[in-house]
Order: structure tokens, then sequence, then C-alpha cells
């Protein structure tokens, strides 16, 4: 069954690489679901990743998330470039408060030893507060650096899992349902073809933004997150994904 063990990770990464027809794809050995290691490795390859895409003057943006807070955590040592800056890609204070995108922007930062920003905006604002908090001059300096980053770090996730994390009404999660919406990136959800079927209201990047960044990594693991993993890589063909072993099995056997 793990086919890696007889003709190596190498083996694995080239073929999910065709399959997704995406550039780049990591996979580090095991199963997120089943060993808590798996996860700092992932951690661990895709903070590396990081560190050979940043450049003088990058602006890296990052998402939330238990696999983000675990990129982070893999940064070891600080950047060799000056002026790099780590923003939150979108959203701002909402629920998820510890693995919320400016708390792992702020941490990236403190590993890299580089600048940060942070957005002081609730995701869970109304449209008519929105428009209101865009027309702030300091929110405005932050989202002015987010339309700018070059480097986008995010993780993937389950359509009906962070529609359920994030507390949508029910109205919305059937929505979900019907439009058949699979995997959830920086607010976005998509069907398994990649057409989005729903946007959160938050500020930051926009999906339009995300068609024009240069470098682009998707981060998921375990076998749950399959379909999502597939949808994503709809979405921009330059991509990197770092994925777990058990998502790569599934994709490349059940799909
Ligand atoms: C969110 C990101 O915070 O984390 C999403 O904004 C992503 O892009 C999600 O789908 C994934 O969460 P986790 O905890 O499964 O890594």
């Amino acid at each position: 069954e793990y086919i890696y063990k007889i003709r190596g990770i190498k083996h694995l990464e080239d073929k999910l690489k065709k399959k997704l027809a995406i550039d780049n794809v990591i996979i580090v050995p095991g199963n997120i679901e089943e060993d808590d290691y798996v996860l700092d490795d992932i951690g661990k390859a895709t903070a590396a990743c990081i560190e050979s895409s940043i450049y003088y003057n990058t602006i890296v943006g990052v998402t939330g998330g238990t696999t983000m807070a675990a990129v982070a955590k893999g940064i070891t040592k600080p950047t060799k470039y000056s002026n790099v800056t780590v923003v939150p890609a979108r959203g701002g204070i909402g629920r998820e408060v510890e693995n919320q995108s400016n708390i792992i922007a702020a941490d990236m930062a403190r590993r890299l030893k580089c600048q940060y920003q942070l957005l002081h905006a609730s995701d869970m604002l109304g449209v008519q507060a929105m428009e209101s908090i865009l027309k702030d001059p300091e929110i405005q300096k932050v989202t002015s650096i987010i339309k700018s980053v070059n480097l986008l770090v995010f993780g993937i996730g389950r359509a009906d899992k962070m529609a359920k994390r994030r507390e949508l009404s029910p109205a919305i999660m059937d929505k979900l349902e019907d439009l058949k919406a699979v995997a959830e990136a920086f607010g976005y959800y998509f069907t398994r073809g990649g057409e989005i079927v729903y946007e959160m209201q938050t500020i930051g990047i926009s999906f339009k933004d995300f068609e024009k960044i240069s470098t682009v990594i998707g981060v998921a693991g375990g076998a749950n997150k399959a379909e999502a993993i597939m949808a994503i890589s709809n979405l921009k063909k330059s991509m990197t994904l770092v994925t777990d072993e058990a998502a790569a099995i599934e994709i490349l056997l059940k799909y």
C-alpha cells in the first residue's frame, strides 16, 4: 500500500505532480492524522521552502490554521536578506484566537528576525463596519502591503470543517453543500474543479491578487484533505504543494 517504501518518496512526488498538474510537490513520509511528528515534519519542509524563496524585500503573506502554526515553528534561522516583511494574507481578529494569521505572521517574523505588520480588524464585521474600517489610514497602510505580497504560504482546509470552525450560518452551510464546496483557502470556498462558490467578507488578498502572486506554497496533510488539495491544485499551475504521504496516496489511489 505504501508505494514509497518500494519506490521512494521521490517517485511518489513525481506521480503526484503529474496527477495534480502543478510544478512542485514536496511529500513528507507518514500520516498527519496518525503521528504528531508528521505535522512537525510538514512544518519543517515548508519552512525550508520558504527560506529558499525569500530574497531582498520579499513580502511574505501567511494564513492561519494549525498547519500554518507548525510552519512558523519550523523556521529555525533568521533570514540573511534585508527588508523582509511578514503579513497576514487575509482576515484578522476572529474566533480562531490561537491559530489566526496575525499570530502566525508575528511568530514567523520573530523567527526570521524580520519586520511584520498586523491587521487590527475583526473578520466578523458586517459589510458597513468593514467599509468604514477600510478607510482607516493604519488599515490602509497594511492592506496596501498585503496587496504586494510576493510569497504566499497558505493552509488548505476542507470546506465543511472550515465552515464549522468559523461558525457560518446554517443557511450558508447548506449553500456550500448544495454548490458542492470541498475546499477552503484564504477565505474562499471552492468546488472540486476549483470554482469559487463563497467568499468570506474579510480584508486582505483577493482571488485576483492570488492569481498574480509569483510564488505560492499550499500546505496540507492527511487523507481527509485529499479532495480539498485536488481542488486547490486547480487554482495555480506554478504552485508548490507540501503534503504528507497519506494524502498523496489517497489522491493517487482513490481519485
Ligand atoms: C485557515 C486558513 O486559517 O486554515 C485556510 O485561512 C485553511 O486557508 C485553514 O483552509 C486550514 O486549517 P488547518 O487547521 O487544517 O491547518
